[in-house]
């Protein structure tokens, strides 16, 4: 069990670490982990706590708080964000703080009576931006930034010490190491930031709301916060890496397009995976870089960070029961639910007696509103024609879309 860890001056986090739960919000696998991270803010007056646990770890984390003060002694309980990752720990958490008041936004209060039904509570309703709150020399500003990636969102600031309390922005996907929490006492820091957990992140649970990324950190700019430390509710907190993240979600928001075609596969028997190789070679007489996804192994997380950045998407499969197959039909619904269908896209197919599971897919990426440019699909096992003919259309997706993203 980690211990409670000073942050700043006044502030201590009081999170856990979770290695137990396979597949974050029942999707997303995080094989290294995931904390949620939850402060105390300590005033020469007043305390706060800003965002809680999920209720599996309401022993782990009262204790740390024991740890730094009574909890009893906590007048306010922040609540940021209303994902049960947050605070299925609150309606016993509430007990131990008798005096407490929530400070939320009226959607965050209407989702807190849903999810908990608790009516008896003392509430600071936060509107617009200029709510503070004064712990005694230390004052708390709230600051709404809804869709970051709930509608109730909000983030709180701490003025004087210049912390940004960002809730789910710029969370990522690890355990935090024992003993540390702020990026410069993380001998790895590096692999937290660009190893693929706080783009693996952002791809699964951001990537619908670039939109509001963007809007919240020009918000941020707008109102001149000052972010010297940033401190997300998942990961690391970073003070000499802090502007540094926030460029990398701002870019990923964009998104910036590179020279990436995705070429995503999925094969019962390894027939669609022979026109591959012609494919990527299409891909690179283009000039283009070629990633490879296997729609089958690979995880719904890798799918989407990949895709993000790419202009171009080659899909494969075979025809499975006059249908798309699963796990494909999986995947194109998922860029859709995401909002990544900007990209132009190919097919390509195999099928053993009639077929029928491409025009399916091609039926689908159209409605999606992918821009289709053209397929190859064959009976059993493709000729070299074939496969001539896929790196030529391969050759075409990848022209087409660094052409008109002027890649
Ligand atoms: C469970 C199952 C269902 C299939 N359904 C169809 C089908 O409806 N129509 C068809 O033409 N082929 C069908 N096939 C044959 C495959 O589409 C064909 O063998 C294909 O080339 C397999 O490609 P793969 O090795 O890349 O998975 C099916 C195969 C399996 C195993
Ligand atoms: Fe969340
Ligand atoms: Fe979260």
């Amino acid at each position: 069990m980690t211990k409670p860890l000073r942050v700043t001056q006044s502030v201590y986090w009081v999170g856990v670490n979770d290695f137990s739960t396979k597949l974050f919000e029942g999707l997303w696998d995080i094989p290294e982990g995931v904390s949620y991270n939850s402060y105390l803010i300590i005033g020469s007056e007043k305390i706060a706590l800003i965002d809680s646990v999920g209720e599996k770890f309401l022993e782990e984390h009262l204790n740390k708080i024991e740890q730094v003060i009574n909890p009893s002694r906590i007048e306010y309980l922040i609540i940021n964000h209303m994902e049960p990752d947050h605070t299925s720990a609150i309606p016993k958490i509430l007990s131990v703080m008798p005096k407490v008041k929530v400070v939320l936004t009226p959607a965050a209060f209407q989702i807190l009576k849903a999810f908990y039904h608790i009516e008896t509570l003392e509430t600071i309703i936060v509107k617009g931006d200029d709510t503070v709150i004064d712990l005694g020399g230390k004052t708390l500003r709230f600051i709404q930034t809804p869709f970051l990636h709930w509608p109730e969102t909000m983030s709180t600031y701490l003025i004087e010490e210049e912390v940004l309390f960002s809730c789910d922005l710029c969370g990522s996907f690890k355990h935090l190491p024992e003993g540390a929490i702020v990026d410069t006492n993380i001998e790895n820091i590096e692999q937290y930031i660009y190893g693929g957990v706080l783009k693996g992140y952002f791809a699964g649970v951001f990537s619908k709301y670039r939109d509001h990324v963007l809007k919240a950190m020009e918000k941020f700019k707008a109102l001149g916060l000052k972010i010297k430390v940033l401190a997300p509710s998942h990961g690391p907190v970073y003070t000499i890496h802090a502007k540094e993240v926030m460029d990398l979600w701002t870019s990923w928001s964009k998104p910036d397009y590179t020279k990436k075609v995705v070429v995503a596969v999925g094969s019962m028997y390894g027939f669609t995976f022979k026109f591959v190789e012609s494919i990527v070679k299409g891909i690179k007489e283009a000039g283009g870089e070629a990633v490879i996804l296997n729609l089958v192994e690979d995880s719904p997380v890798k799918m989407l960070e990949m895709v993000i950045d790419a202009p171009a998407l080659i899909i494969g499969m075979p025809t499975y029961e006059y249908d798309l197959f699963p796990p494909v039909n999986y995947f194109v619904n998922l860029l859709g639910l995401k909002k990544l269908t900007d990209k132009f896209v190919g097919v390509f197919g195999t099928f053993a007696w009639a077929g029928g599971g491409l025009k399916r897919l091609i039926d689908l990426l159209n409605t999606l509103g992918f821009k289709y440019l053209g397929g190859v699909e064959v009976k059993g096992s493709p000729l070299l024609e074939d496969l001539e003919k896929a790196k030529a259309l391969a050759k075409l997706i990848a022209e087409t879309a660094f052409k008109e993203h002027k890649l």
